[in-house]
Parts: structure tokens; C-alpha cells; sequence
């Protein structure tokens, strides 16, 4: 059967996707401050195919999107919660109508953790790649206080036992990168888990970077503060669980 394309009219796609009160659009299309797919539409019950749709506002270039999916390379100092108690949040670093959506960060990092965080207004997937049940798994940079022997790489690969925690806790891979720093993947997301197993080998965290999410690497050139949406190659990678750095 042929695929229906969805449709709807201008003030609703503007509100969907963020863009204010439904009356506020109204008025921001009626004044002319809206061009669809390169030309201006002052109608605001103006229907339009929703997919690949383009539209600006006051010369902001907007692409339509369903859900937002996005990756974010958070600096050290912010904190991954809304109602922050002593430093930024990191949703004041995404463009406001994202805010509006609902967007939420998929887990959380610690304000002196920087690196790899997705964020999305998408619950199944926010569910999906969040649930212990996907153990979906993380690669940390995790440069230490004290160089970091064969013993301790060991203990945290047979597993460290944790306050709190009825069994050890393992990583699923830990290799050593210079005297002071290790590449640790986890397969779950516990509080301060990092931190916590670092220290159950005696050793401290002095700097915690998540390099990877599933085969999703932090890209390069994703500079500490930048955000970008995530494309297929970038979903496909986090669909693909196996991470060996
Ligand atoms: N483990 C930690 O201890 N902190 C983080 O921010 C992430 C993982």
C-alpha cells in the first residue's frame, strides 16, 4: 500500500516543533516572518507535506524533524538536569524551541564529566538506550590520580565490589593508554560508577571523558559545548552494541 504522506497546517508544525504558544506562531506567520521550502507563506492554516519540509523564521534555518535526536560533547561544569543547584544546565547550550520540545539527556553525566551525551525528545528510544535490559555499552577516558598497574586492570576486569551493590561489578573492557590513564567500557550506567570502581582500586578519578556509546564514537570534530543532530551512520552505530577500544 502506498506510504500516506503526513501533512499538517503551519501554525501547528511551528508549535510542534517548538516554536511557542500557538497564537505566537499565528502572529509570526501573519507578519510575515516565515518562508516554507523558499518562499514566504503568510497563512497560518496553509497545509504542508511534513517530510523534508523547510522552513525559516526570521531568516533561522529550520529542517523538520518528527523526533529530535541529537549528540552532545558536554563541557566540564554543567549539569544534565533542568533545575540545576550550582552550575548551567546543558540544555541552555541547545537552541530554544529543542528546550521546548521536551528534550531530555539519555542518562546523565557527572558536572566535572565531559564527552559523549545523546539527548532526544523520542521515549522509546530515550527507554531503548537507557534500559539496563539493552546494556547498551559506554567507553570512559578515565585519566587517574596514580598510574594504574596490571593488578588494579585486572581487579576492575574480574569485578570491584561497591557499597550498595549485591554482586561485584566487572567492565566489559579496560586497557591502559599512558601510566595515568585507561579506557574502561561499562555496560551499565550506576551512579558515579567510575568514580566508585576507580576508587574501590585504590586509585582516584582526576578526569572522566565518555568517548563512545555503543560503536558511536565522540566525533573529533565535535568541539567541548557543540551539539549536532545525529544522522544514520550515527544510529545505525548506536543499534550496533559491540565496542572494543
Ligand atoms: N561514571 C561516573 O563516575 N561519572 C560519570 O559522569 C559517568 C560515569
Amino acid at each position: 500500500m502506498a506510504k500516506v504522506a503526513k501533512k499538517n497546517n503551519l501554525e501547528r508544525i511551528l508549535h510542534n516543533q517548538g516554536h511557542g504558544a500557538r497564537k505566537l506562531c499565528r502572529i509570526m506567520i501573519i507578519n510575515e516572518d516565515i518562508t516554507v521550502n523558499g518562499e514566504m507563506c503568510d497563512d497560518p492554516s496553509a497545509m504542508f507535506e511534513l517530510a523534508g519540509m523547510q522552513y525559516t523564521i526570521k531568516g533561522d534555518v529550520w529542517d523538520y524533524k518528527e523526533k529530535s535526536y541529537l549528540m552532545m560533547h558536554k563541557p566540564s561544569n554543567y549539569e544534565c538536569t533542568h533545575k540545576t543547584q550550582h552550575h548551567p544546565t546543558i540544555y541552555s547550550l541547545l537552541p530554544h524551541p529543542l528546550v521546548e520540545r521536551g528534550v531530555q539527556t539519555i542518562g546523565r553525566l557527572d558536572e566535572d564529566t565531559t564527552g559523549l551525551i545523546l539527548i532526544s525528545d523520542d521515549g522509546q528510544f530515550i527507554h531503548k538506550m537507557s534500559s539496563p535490559k539493552h546494556k547498551v555499552p559506554k567507553v570512559y577516558e578515565v585519566t587517574c590520580k596514580h598510574p594504574v598497574d596490571d593488578e588494579q586492570i585486572a581487579h576492575i576486569l574480574s569485578g570491584v565490589q561497591l557499597v550498595d551493590e549485591d554482586a561485584p561489578i566487572a567492565a566489559l573492557a579496560c586497557t591502559r593508554t599512558s601510566d595515568n590513564v585507561i579506557h574502561m567500557t561499562l555496560a551499565e550506567g550506576k551512579y558515579h560508577q567510575v568514580k566508585r570502581m576507580v576508587s574501590a582500586i585504590s586509585n582516584r578519578v582526576e578526569g572522566l571523558k565518555r568517548i563512545k556509546i555503543g560503536e558511536l564514537a565522540l566525533p573529533e570534530d565535535l568541539k567541548v559545548g557543540e551539539w549536532r543532530w545525529l544522522n544514520d551512520g550515527d544510529m545505525a552505530a548506536l543499534s550496533n552494541k559491540s565496542s572494543n577500544v
